[in-house]
Formats: structure tokens, sequence, C-alpha cells
């Protein structure tokens, strides 16, 4: 309390990257599902809030498309290894004119989760649904998501080498859940780890993302950034979220619902308030810039001893 918070920046940076808040859009795939321009409307929205946009493989557009939308607002390519590793290299080589500034290789999917609700709802991917780096030129592959991720369940720590040089970009591993992943993926040369149990749809049971974090932060100790999803749909979070030391956070259905009911506008929406709302929950903690935010916001370090 009493801290002058007449001037608040909610800038920071990503791996060196500037962004103008610590909320990033997380990958999801197939944007093109929920608004007709599908991922553009997105680039564009992230690209006007000043944010960074993790672009997923099973991207509806191509890298050429989105670099043009998004035109200079910061972008990652959230990477799947698939079966057919030339699919992979062919991926990366047309990514590298695409503007990105980090590879996120999500590690949590080496077999893809029992979405229940997928089955009950018997969810198809429509047939004529452009998706050009998973179904490649043949549009004849399966319908089902299941047969249409071919993703390479061998993929192991020793391939971070070779997804590093081919991508010519720094490496963030999406996923990682515990210390010892975290001083292995820190060991491996990774940038950056996303702590992630990828919005719930993998294994069932495993640890709530912002339970997670703590952990992860002291296995780093500050070798390489630590960033969280999962839940997180206000400012708040955010901020409980870099409290925890995470150096942003990331938000996937809070874009995706925003998307999907009024598209780049939606997006645009959803961000504003987001970054209102962290700026709002900054001057109420007393701090002028995300980076001031720390665990002494949430947890008291001193015992208040109170006075006579
Ligand atoms: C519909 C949907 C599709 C997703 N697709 C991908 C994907 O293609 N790649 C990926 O790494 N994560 C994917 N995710 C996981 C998100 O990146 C992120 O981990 C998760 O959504 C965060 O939780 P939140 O939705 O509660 O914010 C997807 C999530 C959803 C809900």
């Amino acid at each position: 309390m009493l801290v002058d918070v007449s001037e608040i920046t909610t800038a920071t940076t990503v791996l060196g990257t500037p962004v103008s808040m610590p909320l990033l859009v997380a990958p999801f795939a197939m944007h093109g599902l929920l608004a007709a321009d599908g991922e553009l409307a997105t680039a564009r929205a992230a690209s006007a809030l000043g944010t960074l946009f993790c672009v997923s493989t099973i991207t509806t557009r191509t890298h050429t498309e989105i670099a043009a939308a998004g035109g200079a607002g910061p972008r990652w390519l959230q990477l799947y290894v698939v079966r057919d590793k030339q699919r992979t290299l062919d991926h990366l080589a047309e990514a590298r004119e695409g503007g990105y500034s980090a590879l996120a290789l999500t590690v949590d999917i080496p077999l893809l989760g029992r979405r229940e609700r997928d089955l009950k709802l018997g969810f198809q991917i429509p047939p004529d649904l452009p998706l050009p780096y998973i179904r490649g030129k043949d549009p004849a592959l399966a319908e089902t998501m299941a047969q249409h991720f071919q993703i390479n369940s061998a993929l192991t720590w020793r391939d971070l080498e070779w997804v590093a040089a081919e991508s010519r970009l720094p490496v963030v591993l999406k996923g990682i859940l515990t210390g010892e992943d975290a001083a292995l993926a820190v060991e491996h040369g990774a940038a950056g780890v996303i702590v992630s149990n990828h919005g719930g749809r993998q294994l069932d049971g495993v640890a709530a993302t912002l339970d997670a974090l703590p952990e992860v932060v002291a296995a780093v100790d500050g070798r390489c950034e630590v960033y969280v999803d999962g839940g997180i749909r206000r400012g708040g979070d955010v901020l409980k979220a870099l409290a925890l030391g995470a150096r942003a956070a990331f938000s996937g259905r809070a874009v995706a619902a925003a998307l999907a009911v009024d598209g780049e506008t939606g997006v645009r929406h959803v961000l504003s308030l987001l970054h209102d709302e962290i700026e709002l929950g900054l001057g109420l903690l007393g701090c002028t810039s995300p980076d001031q935010v720390t665990r002494v916001h949430i947890e008291p370090t001193v015992p208040y001893d109170p006075p006579g």
C-alpha cells in the first residue's frame, strides 16, 4: 500500500521478444472451425494487442498467410513431430519464412488422449477443412482426429537436437509438469518450458498446472524461462502465475471462445479485457510492472507480529 502506481506498464519480454502483456495466445488446433478466416483473425487480433500468438501445427492456414495477417506481431510455432519425418522437415522449412521467433515443441502427447466429449459428440474433422501441415497434400486422409494425428510416439530427449537444428530457433518444451522433466529440459538446451497439462485433454488426473508450477520454477532455478497454461481466464490468474514464478501465461479456451463468438473482434475484445485486468491487478498489488510480482504477493515471508 501507498506505492505510486500512477504509471503502470503491463509490457514484458518472452525470450527477449517484447510483448504488451504477460498473457499470450496458446496454440490450439483448427481456428478455421470457429471463424471463417481462422488463424488470420487470431493473428490480426494478437498483433493489434501486441501480444504473442503461438500457432498450432494443426493450423487451417499456412504460415505465409498467417505472417501476412499478423505482420510484425510476435509469433511462436507450436510443433508436433509427425511419424513421417520428412513431413516435419518440410513443415519446418516452410515455417522458417513465417517470422517465428521460437518453437514450442509439445511433449505431452506421444499418444492422443481419449477425449470422451469428442467421442460422445462424434466429432469429425470436416473433410474439406484445410490442414496444410497435417493432411499435407493428401486430403483423402482418414476423418477422425485419431487417424489424422500421425504423431511420432517414439520421440525422445535425443530428438531435441535435430528439431532445434532444423528449426534454427530456440526450443521451448510445452507440457512439462515435474521438476525432474524441467531439469532434463534445461540439460538438453531448452530455452524455456511451458507448465501445461494440455488443458486437461491428455492424461486424466495429472497435477493442476498452478500446483506444478512452483516445483518446475525451483528445478529450473533461473536457467530458462518458465511459462504456464491451463484455466487462465482472468487477469488475476495471470498475476497468480507470475507470483509463482512464471514469466508469462498462455490462454487457450478464452481466446477460442472469443474467436467463435465474434472472430477477430471477439479476440481483440477478450485480449483487451485481460490486459485491463492485468493492469488493474498490478496497480492494486502495488506493482508498476509484471516483474515486480513475486512470491511475497501470495505468501508472507515474515509472519505478522501484532504490536504489543
Ligand atoms: C480445442 C483445443 C485444441 C488444442 N490444440 C492444441 C494444439 O494443436 N497443440 C498444442 O500444443 N496444444 C493444443 N491445445 C492445448 C492448449 O495449447 C493449452 O495447453 C490449453 O488449451 C490451455 O488451457 P486453457 O484452454 O484452459 O487455457 C488445445 C486445446 C484446446 C482446448
